[in-house]
């Protein structure tokens, strides 16, 4: 029998053996280590190319680079520990409960009740749980979801980079246009007069992100004057990422939009369980908008996903009563971020400064000429640690030898990391 199926990602390898529409057998060792033979055949009518510059994110790049040459993996971001056995418990115990349909489409209405005491408690701000908190599978699917419903064709989005991949394929993908502002380096700080000349009459959103993936830099109360001011009289809407919202040092306070009313009634506030409780398996996040906004991006996500994880979401309204784990989140990774730092310090690596998210940059301009991707495959596959190239953050490259390093790892991993990171 004949088979005709389009070719996966992880086939991608592969596809140099591949012959025009011939049958060629393929042995491929899957994750288990055990081997299958199959046929691979591609499609032969015309297929939509719809993001046509963008191949596997650098993110599965350097995790797959790191596996097969069992370098210690700080590439991709997410803890190597575990999470408090008390919410496994209490996914364990819903389940067992019988929540195990599909919640509300905005999620459990218990949830969104917590969600709102606990922001209105952290940024004074009273988001109604009916009509302007929506739980979502993921933060990303968040982001996904706000930019579907509000974006459209030619309309404009300012993008401030580095920034997260996501936001430039789901701008593109409703048709819109990224618009790209490089942040000052080394410092990586706005300068708000030069991102001002990008904004126009077509300008329908800027996307925000503090604490900030990659740099680890955070927005000042000044920063998010300034945006106010830029935005006023405007009907350019905010999206602002706030995973890292509790990862933060050094005595700063998050500045959410959302303790800025005037700014709230224009913004859409994207956090992340999965950040905060080290969970980022379970892909749960919420957004946060005024009513006749939400109403907007309920109506594209509906139909996106409908509705998130039942169980998880009744363990995360338990979990959200003890506030100290997400109050004492910011002391924890403030010591990773030391005890890193600390080991690296007689490295010929630069430090930049590091107040929020669980990244470190390190520049290597006095180690290497190599630009950041060649930088990081030859780290990976010659001195058994992978990182991300910073260029991979930039719509156009932009490579100021520059490699991120996560350190939500224990401090046995970090001590391994940073050990070859001072032979270099
Ligand atoms: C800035 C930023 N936004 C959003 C996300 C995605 O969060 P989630 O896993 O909840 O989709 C991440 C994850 O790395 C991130 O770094």
């Amino acid at each position: 029998m004949l088979f005709k199926f389009t070719i996966i990602d992880q086939y991608q390898p592969l596809l140099s053996h591949f012959k025009g529409n011939e049958f060629i057998t393929f042995t491929y060792f899957n994750s288990y280590n055990k081997t299958f033979t199959f046929a691979l055949v591609n499609f032969e009518g015309s297929l939509n190319n719809k993001l046509p510059q963008i191949g596997p994110s650098i993110f599965s790049v350097m995790s797959g680079l790191a596996n097969e040459h069992k370098a210690i993996n700080l590439a991709q971001g997410f803890p190597d520990f575990d999470c408090t056995p008390d919410l496994k418990k209490l996914v364990s115990k819903a389940m067992e409960n019988g929540f195990n349909q599909y919640a509300p489409m905005p999620g459990i209405m218990a949830l969104r009740e917590k969600i709102a005491i606990k922001t209105e408690n952290a940024y004074t701000a009273i988001y109604h749980p009916e009509t302007e908190i929506t739980v979502m599978p993921g933060a990303t699917l968040g982001i996904y979801a706000t930019i579907a419903a509000l974006i459209k064709d030619n309309d404009e989005v300012i993008i401030i980079e580095p920034a997260y991949d996501s936001y430039i394929p789901a701008v593109e993908l409703a048709g819109g246009k990224a618009i790209v502002y490089e942040m000052a380096f080394p410092e990586y700080k706005i300068d708000w007069n030069q991102l001002k000349k990008l904004f126009n009459i077509k300008t329908k959103m800027i996307i925000i992100n503090t604490p900030h993936n990659p740099t680890g830099t955070i927005l000042s109360s000044e920063d998010i004057k300034k945006l106010e001011k830029l935005v006023e009289n405007t009907d350019t809407l905010i999206l602002s990422d706030e995973v890292y919202e509790h990862i933060i040092f050094d005595g700063y306070e998050h500045q959410s939009v959302a303790r800025y009313p005037k700014l709230a009634n224009r913004s859409i506030i994207v956090s992340s369980f999965g950040k905060t409780y080290h969970t980022t398996g379970w892909k749960m996040g919420y957004v946060l908008a005024p009513a006749n906004i939400t109403v907007k991006i309920r109506k594209v996500y509906q139909f996106m996903a409908f509705a998130a994880n039942t169980p998880i979401q009744f363990a995360y309204t338990e979990i959200l009563d003890r506030a100290d784990l997400f109050n004492e989140l910011g002391q924890f990774y403030q010591n990773k971020r030391d005890f890193f730092r600390q080991a690296i310090k007689n490295s010929k690596f630069k430090l930049h400064p590091c107040n929020g998210s669980y990244f470190q940059l390190l520049g290597y301009d006095k180690i290497s000429d190599l630009n950041d991707l060649e930088m990081a495959r030859h780290l990976t596959i010659e001195n058994k640690l992978a990182s991300i190239p910073v260029s991979a953050f930039y719509k156009r490259k932009t490579d100021h030898k520059v490699l991120r390093f996560c350190f939500a790892k224990s401090e046995d991993t970090l001590s391994k990391a940073a050990e070859i990171l001072c032979k270099l």
